[in-house]
């Protein structure tokens, strides 16, 4: 629609009718059809037939056909004919599901996050879905927390490039220049903003105090870096920023989102969130809570209704407010008309789309490479894997079977491929045993454990040249609302592992979760540990690929996986403190430590094996132009061609702020023949050297070091200077 269609558009609605256009329900309270599907509080609110059919946005209707009558009966109600808007969650796919975000990030491959956002806005758009609630770049370091499994990690550049390449995939590569959201593409939603990830102690909703400089150099840049990506929307955060709710943070929204770094697309409350600040305390009541959203910058409310029902009479009372509201419409119609749906308001709904589409072979071809890829080797003893063809193959424990392993938020996939069926299909002339293979249910029905049928498993597999333990937490057990203070596996899966090693076969764990969980003790007894994550659709095939060899693994730890519970959160871009060892020669006693546990974590950030072994030599730093060139010649050793995850990190000696010990700058993934050799080469710009000083991001003077090589803990070290 043209912009003077738009204006005249605009000028024809009532203040009533603009703050219903603010205002996101979900679909069956505006149809009345189904049962309310919600993830907070109930609505507190008596709303007019007028109302509903006004409002401008809606969430979670799910199906062509089912959108389109929707969208019919909407326009057939509302009196401007100004399109419903349909968002739903879609985080790791639609109906082909992709590996968990977290396991994603393992991935290290930010074409591969952007080519699942791509298919996945390909389906859920014939679905009818017009915005995915998507790209989460909340960064995370307690693995406590159950949304960790919907971030890409602990480190703030590789957020940041994650949910960037994703945003592209969503809208598609052509957005920045033509501002159009075109076929076969949805708009996308950068969320919670901001620093949803330091909620206190992992417990969901939780308090969340920051530092300045914590803030503005961990937990934003990747959501900043998916508003420079043009992402159409941001979604605040349940969580107080400097104990005002985010949701109401004028600082944040108005100032740092919109003033600084000119974000000027749509600001949507997450679910409830402005009714709850009210039980926050830091408002009276939803006057209030209204007023505080519209002068933060809020654009639209979902699931409560403040700014509806208080909204005329702050309007009438303070210009300011008026002129607020009307901006927050405008940018609405603006993004409605983004999508194309003033021309065509069903987008690409359509019935025989949707059939030609979800879990057509492509999107499953791809979601199986993609899998394969987000899969981590964390130990391989004595070439435990690959497994060899010809194996008596056992494969123990609770995801031997499973087929939920779609991991939480896959709101519209169906059954995944379980660990058993993926090596069938692999080996189908393999001798392949199951034991013990009951499901895990949820800690939600109470359930704590799996049944112990560890004699008989004991007796069925003791003469299997090699066992699976395939071992983990049940998948409504990860995502929102799942903190756990426990991330070790059942009792019973515990002294399965125990018992099943007592045999003398070599023992592969593999383990499916939607966080590192405390795997300390069964990583010792077992000869390989596979970290499975949940994958999504093709997640039995994709380990069958890994475990059998046929793909080699390259996946890499986006987070540290902690030794135990107590040292969380333990992360790689930490700080050195002024002890991390005595100077004169005294012992070890005042150093910063924990007395009954090292430091380090079990398996730090950027960690993967591979079949092949990659050697680096060679490291460089070279002054060009206005920046570095980093060169480093990584080799591939021993084994057989696979692709190495070369990592460049950085390190400031000393600055006017304490800097990170190692702060990564650079990843590239390298395909290597065996005997091949490569000079990787990266640049570095003096952006790269900036933080946050109280006032800037600048670089300062003096000696840097470059790191590079195929873990943060494993890296060759080059001094430079600025
Ligand atoms: C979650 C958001 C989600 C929203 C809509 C909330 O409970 O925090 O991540 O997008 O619900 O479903």
């Amino acid at each position: 629609m043209k912009q003077e269609a738009l204006d005249r558009l605009f000028d024809s609605l009532t203040d009533r009718e603009k703050l219903a256009e603010m205002t996101q329900l979900v679909t069956s309270l505006l149809t009345g059809r189904e049962d309310m599907a919600t993830t907070g509080g109930s609505l507190e609110a008596s709303l007019l037939r007028s109302d509903l059919d006004s409002v401008g946005t809606t969430l979670n209707c799910f199906g062509a056909a089912e959108s389109r009558r929707v969208q019919d009966e909407h326009l057939a109600a509302n009196p401007h004919k100004i399109p419903l808007l349909f968002m739903a969650d879609v985080i790791h796919g639609y109906r082909t599901v992709f590996p968990i975000p977290l396991a994603m990030g393992c991935s290290f491959d930010c074409e591969a996050a952007r080519e699942s956002a791509e298919i996945a806005a390909r389906e859920c758009s014939a679905a009818g879905v017009q915005l995915t609630f998507s790209p989460m770049a909340d960064l995370v370091r307690d693995p406590r927390w159950g949304r960790v499994m919907e971030s890409t990690g602990e480190d703030p550049w590789l957020n940041g490039k994650m949910a960037a390449a994703m945003v592209r995939g969503y809208q598609g590569g052509d957005y920045e220049k033509t501002g159009v959201i075109g076929p076969g593409h949805v708009a996308a939603c950068i969320k919670h903003f901001a620093a949803y990830g330091a909620s206190e102690a992992g417990r969901d909703y939780n308090t969340v105090d920051l530092s300045e400089g914590m803030l503005r150099e961990y937990y934003l840049p990747a959501y900043l870096a998916a508003v420079r990506a043009g992402v159409c929307m941001a979604m605040t955060s349940f969580n107080t920023v400097d104990r005002v709710p985010a949701t109401v943070n004028r600082p944040l929204l108005r100032g740092i989102l919109r003033e600084e770094n000119g974000f000027d697309g749509v600001v949507i409350t997450d679910y409830g969130a402005l009714y709850e600040t009210l039980a926050h305390g830091a408002c009276a009541d939803k006057r209030e809570a209204a007023k505080k959203a519209i002068e933060a910058g809020v654009d639209i409310e979902m699931m409560s209704t403040c700014i509806l029902e208080h909204g005329e009479e702050l309007m009438r009372e303070d210009d300011g407010i008026r002129q607020a509201v009307d901006e927050a419409v405008r940018r609405i119609l603006a993004l409605k008309n983004k999508l194309g749906l003033f021309e065509n308001p069903y987008k690409d709904a359509d019935e025989e789309r949707e059939k030609a589409l979800l879990l057509c072979p492509a999107h499953r071809e791809a979601a199986r490479r993609i899998a394969g890829e987000s899969i981590v080797l964390l130990k391989n003893e004595n070439h435990a894997l690959p497994l060899r063809e010809g194996m008596k193959i056992g494969i123990a424990g609770p995801f031997a079977r499973s087929r939920s392993v779609l991991g939480s938020w896959a709101l519209a996939g169906t059954d995944g491929v379980s660990l058993l069926e993926g090596l069938r299909e692999a080996w189908p002339q393999a001798e392949l045993r199951t034991a013990m293979d009951g499901e895990l249910g949820s800690l939600f029905d109470g359930v704590t454990d799996v049944e112990d049928k560890i004699d008989e498993a004991c007796a069925a597999l003791a003469d299997c040249d090699v066992i699976l333990a395939a071992v983990g937490e049940n998948q409504n057990d990860t995502g929102e609302c799942s903190s756990k203070t426990d991330l070790r596996l059942t009792k019973n899966q515990r002294r399965m592992v125990k018992r099943l090693c007592a045999l003398g076969r070599p023992v592969v764990l593999v383990v499916f979760s939607g966080r590192p969980l405390e795997i300390r003790g069964e990583a010792e007894q077992c000869a390989a540990v596979v970290q499975a994550w949940f994958l999504g659709t093709e997640s039995g095939t994709a380990l069958a690929d890994v475990l059998t060899g046929r793909v080699n693994p390259s996946g890499r730890l986006a987070m540290s996986f902690p030794q135990t519970v107590g040292q969380i959160p333990v992360y790689y871009n930490r700080m050195n403190t002024g002890r991390p060892r005595l100077t004169n020669g005294q012992a070890d006693r005042f150093i910063t430590r924990f007395i009954d546990c090292p430091n380090e974590p079990l398996y730090p950030f950027g960690y993967g094996l591979s079949y092949t072994k990659f050697t680096y030599s060679g490291l460089r730093v070279e002054r060009s132009g206005d920046g570095w060139q980093v060169c480093v010649t990584v080799r591939s050793e021993e084994g057989p061609e696979g692709t190495e995850t070369v990592q460049l990190y950085i390190r400031d000696c000393a600055a006017s702020r304490v800097r990170p010990l190692q702060e990564l700058r650079g990843v590239q993934r390298v395909r290597l023949l065996p005997g091949e050799e490569r000079e990787v080469r990266f640049t570095l710009t003096e952006d790269d050297l900036a933080f946050w000083n109280g006032e800037a991001f600048a670089a300062e003077p003096g000696g840097f070091l470059a790191m590079a090589g195929g873990s943060s803990d494993k890296l060759l070290t080059a001094p430079f200077s600025l």
